[in-house]
């Protein structure tokens, strides 16, 4: 039955993209990324696919040099970006984690994205790409705003690609409620579920980072006015006028939101069906008396760990009757390995999880390996790290696939018995494969999603009858504090007055006792 399912769903694919004949549009369509970690371009490798496929042409302006090629994709990698992102991710996020520190710190964050914008104009290649025209701009929902600026330049309709699927910048921008009740913030290790405490901090902490992203924006606006065009309008109104979102999220792994028709959720737009692993790792992961493996990655954006991590993961996986599968790219390590581990820089990760000895998954909590994680069916242990990873791996746990870790205070103990608990209480398998269930039912895959409403923002020129003027209000116009403030005006006026009428005749009354 749902092998059936499957089928269907990559069949609906195939005639979808070949349907495309004549009838097809071929745009220019250009993509930006500013994000910080290479997981960004994920998405839009994916998106970039699929369009491709029906016949567009893709520019994809980005930080992180391509490797590999695609037909039809053109990368503009600015050697600037690229390097200065390079400086600035020279970062220790695992040792600073433990150290109880912020990962990044809060000036780190704060300076990013103004530096990378000036890094990425005062480059030629951004230069000679101005020079360009396209008919449509695809933008990351995280950090968007130097590249708001290329869209007032090129005067054309932009779309949200989300990638951080809990930031809800640019959807709160757009006009869809994200109410503090509910919405945590993405940095935070809530749900929305919260206490009253929980919605106290909830409120301080989205207040606070948004006063100081308001500063941070000042700065660059006045960045982009000196670079662009001196009648650059500020971000936070070009952002307004996006025509459509594509949210990295779905409601069954991430929360149900209140969303405009603007917003699609596409999360796992990359998730496919897992292939046979090449003939050494499935020879790696069958061996050991058979009884399965593990298979541990803390994502792309944390390389190694610190040595005392190191030495506590080999010690802990020492004592595991498993095999162990580890991403990981040191070159030190590998004398000192026990003979049921292997470590390699880069591993098939879906084929990996899709396998079918895979007894459970050792994560940093990445959005696209949580999306991973479930499409797979796959039970893990996460110990999360940095940006949205807290509020990732909160949903994980609470949905009870995955058992949390904190690196602040980890040990082999903990670490031996997180393990053991998600591989021998079968509760984590079942969740898992009814998360798995729950993702997977869907109308259209995420990729068709995302390229239907592509294609229809640029049907429709921007398919600007998307928008809601929700998007001009300021918070107390669209919570309708404004009204709840003229009705409570109201009522003390009319009590003030009633009173006042009630003085008056209580007063006049006695003297008109008196003269009868
Ligand atoms: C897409 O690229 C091809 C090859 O460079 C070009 O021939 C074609 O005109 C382009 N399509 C559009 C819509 O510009
Ligand atoms: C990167 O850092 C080095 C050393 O601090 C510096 O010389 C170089 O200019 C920086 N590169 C960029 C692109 O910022
Ligand atoms: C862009 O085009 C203008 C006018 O055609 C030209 O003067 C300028 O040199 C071009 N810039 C780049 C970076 O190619
Ligand atoms: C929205 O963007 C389009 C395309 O750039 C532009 O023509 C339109 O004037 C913009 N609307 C507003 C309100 O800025
Ligand atoms: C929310 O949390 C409260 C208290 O922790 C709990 O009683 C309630 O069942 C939760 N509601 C949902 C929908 O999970």
């Amino acid at each position: 039955m749902r092998r059936q399912k499957q089928v269907n769903f990559n069949l609906s694919i195939i005639l979808f993209l070949t349907l495309c004949s004549t009838s097809c549009l071929s745009e220019n369509i250009l993509m930006v990324t500013m994000g910080g970690t290479k997981s960004h371009k994920i998405p839009f490798w994916e998106l970039a696919k699929g369009l491709i496929n029906r016949g567009h042409n893709i520019t994809f302006l980005n930080g992180f040099p391509p490797d590999f090629h695609l037909d039809g994709l053109v990368e503009i990698t600015p050697r600037n970006l690229v390097g200065y992102i390079q400086n600035y991710t020279n970062w220790d996020l695992l040792g600073r984690r433990m150290k109880n520190l912020q990962p990044i710190p809060l000036f780190d964050i704060f300076r990013y994205p103004v530096e990378a914008c000036d890094a990425m104009l005062n480059d030629h290649e951004t230069k000679e790409l101005l020079n360009s025209t396209f008919d449509l701009m695809i933008i990351d929902g995280a950090y968007p705003e130097c590249a708001l600026g290329l869209q007032y330049m090129y005067n054309i309709p932009f779309m949200y690609l989300n990638t951080v699927g809990f930031y809800t910048s640019s959807i709160s921008r757009s006009g869809s409620p994200t109410p503090f009740s509910i919405t945590p913030n993405f940095a935070l290790a809530f749900t929305d579920n919260m206490t009253f405490i929980q919605r106290v901090a909830n409120s301080v902490i989205h207040t606070f980072l948004q006063f100081a992203h308001a500063i941070v924006i000042n700065v660059l606006h006045t960045g982009l006015r000196k670079n662009l065009d001196d009648e650059i309008p500020h971000p936070y109104d070009i952002s307004k006028n996006v025509s459509f979102i594509l949210q990295n999220s779905h409601f069954t792994v991430s929360y149900p939101r209140a969303f405009m028709p603007n917003v699609a959720e596409v999360a796992c737009i990359h998730c496919r069906p897992a292939q046979p692993l090449p003939k050494d790792l499935e020879e790696f992961v069958s061996g050991g008396n058979d009884v399965g493996f593990i298979y541990v990655s803390m994502g792309t954006s944390v390389k190694t760990a610190p040595d005392s991590l190191q030495k506590l993961l080999v010690r802990t996986f020492a004592k595991l009757p498993y095999r162990v599968l580890w991403k990981y790219e040191s070159t030190t390590i590998q004398n000192d390995l026990p003979s049921n581990v292997r470590i390699s820089r880069w591993l098939p990760q879906q084929d990996i999880l899709g396998h079918k000895k895979l007894k459970a998954f050792i994560t940093h909590g990445g959005l696209l390996s949580m999306y991973e994680m479930v499409f797979h069916g796959a039970p893990g242990v996460v110990a999360p790290v940095f940006c949205d990873h807290d509020a990732n791996s909160e949903k994980a746990k609470i949905d009870g696939y995955a058992y949390k870790l904190y690196l602040e205070t980890l040990t082999t103990e903990q670490l031996l018995k997180a393990i053991h608990t998600v591989i021998h209480d079968p509760s984590y398998r079942k969740e898992a494969l009814y998360r798995k269930s729950l993702l997977r039912d869907q109308k259209t895959s995420p990729l068709e999603t995302a390229i239907y409403w592509t294609e229809y923002v640029l049907r429709h020129n921007g398919a600007y009858h998307l928008q809601t003027p929700g998007r001009n209000m300021g918070f107390m116009q669209f919570y309708s504090f404004d009204v709840i403030c003229f009705f409570i005006g109201m009522f003390v006026l009319i009590k003030l007055l009633v009173r006042r009428y009630i003085m008056k005749t209580t007063r006049t009354q006695p003297t008109k006792l008196k003269m009868q």
